[in-house]
């Protein structure tokens, strides 16, 4: 078990990149706190992880606010007294390029994908100092690294925006051991993307950038986050790992 005695607090994991990793996270050791605006499908993540004998909370988050954000880490305290993991991976994409964009919109944006990891961070910090250390992970995107001609302006800025996040508290609070590293997926296969690819240029588009020829799954997502978190990552802090089957490196 990679994270036996481990409390992880995870956002947007209802659904998605965030349920498999509370699945993995889970199915190694961990106590997870699945955290999300979502109840419903929160607690049927949870009832999964609980079924297949793992143990799981779900707590309403909404992170773009500050009071909900100490409310969710009374909870973890009050249920585990410790935390060890933060992953910050809830995230909005309004599809908007920037000169069509409403500013409420590209606000809504900075409150969900930027403001949201940085009050969970600063909420953090105290109680990952308190457990002797702990590990940050912050879900970025490709488009935290690169510019996409397929994606918009306000979703590359918030991403962006978190991978510095990432590695000035990373520099920050290393004194602490809190290490803090960012994952970049390339388009992650989801329902919503199945949507997209039944235009068949969107399709291709999407394949055709890659160099391994496949898109992410949401497993390979997860399997890069427990690495980070594992004690196997304990000398990598302010790295931005891309999940990417190669499209950041050319
Ligand atoms: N899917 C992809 O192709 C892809 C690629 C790169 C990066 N990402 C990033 O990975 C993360 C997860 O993506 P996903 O595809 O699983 O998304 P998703 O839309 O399937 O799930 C996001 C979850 O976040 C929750 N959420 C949204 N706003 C919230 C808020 N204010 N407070 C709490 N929870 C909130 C939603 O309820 C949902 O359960 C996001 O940050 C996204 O930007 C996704």
């Amino acid at each position: 078990m990679r994270l036996a005695g481990k409390s992880a607090l995870i956002t947007g994991a209802a659904q998605g990149i965030g349920a498999a990793i509370a699945k993995k996270f889970a199915s190694e050791g961990a106590v997870v706190f699945i955290c999300d605006l979502q109840a419903e499908e929160g607690e049927k993540s949870a009832a999964e992880i609980k079924a297949s004998g793992g143990e799981a909370h779900f707590v309403t988050l909404n992170v773009a606010d500050e009071v909900s954000w100490q409310a969710a880490y009374a909870e973890v305290v009050r249920v585990s007294g410790r935390l060890d993991i933060l992953v910050n991976n809830a995230g909005i994409n309004i599809r908007e390029p920037i000169e069509e964009m409403r500013v409420e919109s590209f606000d809504k944006m900075l409150s969900v994908n930027v403001k949201g990891p940085f009050i969970g961070i600063k909420h953090a910090i105290p109680l990952l100092r308190k457990s002797g250390g702990g590990c940050i992970i912050n879900m970025s995107s490709i488009c935290g690294l690169v510019g996409h001609k397929f994606t918009t302006e306000a979703y590359t800025i918030t991403k962006g925006a978190l991978t510095l996040m990432t590695k000035t508290v990373g520099v920050r609070y290393a004194k602490d051991n809190i290490r803090c590293n960012s994952i970049h997926p390339s388009t992650v296969y989801t329902p919503l993307v199945e949507q997209m690819f039944k235009d068949p240029e969107k399709k291709a588009q999407r394949f055709g950038e890659i160099p391994l020829g496949r898109l992410a799954s949401a497993d390979d997502v997860a399997s890069a986050a427990l690495y980070l978190a594992s004690d196997e990552a304990s000398f990598l802090n302010g790295v931005a790992l891309p999940v990417d089957g190669g499209l950041t490196a050319y």
